[in-house]
């Protein structure tokens, strides 16, 4: 089982970044969850330059090989100014297309989300589900939001909080089933 993990902070010190890694940490033996650091590669969505084929933009290729190869997304993002930050939902928008057939149609998704506030990026956590709903994936209901980021991880990257991290292992969990359950259902 190979989770692709996609924050949507470029910042070098994120949360959301550090909250992916505590996540790896969730995850099932024999499953791997690989961060996907291409974010602020992209440009910036233009249907003109959204081609197929050779001229197909480098690290768009990219971030679509990254997400069709993964069995499931695992995305942590910031909440900007209520909402998703820019960067994220251009990453969005090009795996979203070709519509009928992209990457994330029926992909197993989680979403997650870490704040310096104490509401933990519910905001942005709903309307990244709702894009990828809109997008076709197979969306957890689930959030996990994590408020006062900047007191919530221990020096080793760990969650210090034992109930926050038995939550984030539930989101991991049930990512995982929904994954295995998606594959048997494509395999049947
Ligand atoms: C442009 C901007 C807008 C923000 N708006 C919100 C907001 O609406 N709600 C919130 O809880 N935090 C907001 N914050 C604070 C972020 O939660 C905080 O910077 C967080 O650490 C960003 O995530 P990161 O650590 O993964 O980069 C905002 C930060 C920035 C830079």
């Amino acid at each position: 089982m190979r989770v692709l993990a996609i924050s949507g902070s470029l910042r070098q010190d994120s949360h959301n970044t550090r909250l992916l890694r505590a996540a790896a940490d969730a995850l099932p033996s024999g499953s791997q969850l690989e961060l996907w650091h291409g974010l602020g590669e992209l440009p910036f969505y233009n249907e003109e330059i959204d081609v197929q084929g050779e001229d197909e933009h480098p690290a768009v290729r990219e971030l679509r090989e990254a997400v069709r190869s993964a069995d499931a997304l695992l995305i942590a993002t910031p909440e900007y100014n209520s909402s998703i930050p820019g960067v994220l939902k251009n990453g969005l928008d090009w795996a979203s297309r070709p519509y009928a057939e992209s990457v994330l149609r029926n992909k197993p998704a989680a979403v997650v989300g870490a704040s310096t506030g104490s509401f933990g990026a519910v905001w942005a956590q709903a309307e990244v589900r709702k894009v990828l709903a809109a997008s076709g994936s197979e969306v957890l209901d689930e959030e996990f939001p994590l408020g006062s980021a900047d007191d919530a991880f221990a020096a080793d990257g760990l969650l210090v909080d034992p109930d926050l991290t038995e939550r984030l292992g539930e989101v991991i969990a049930r990512l995982v089933a929904l994954a295995e359950n998606s594959a048997l259902v494509v395999a049947a």
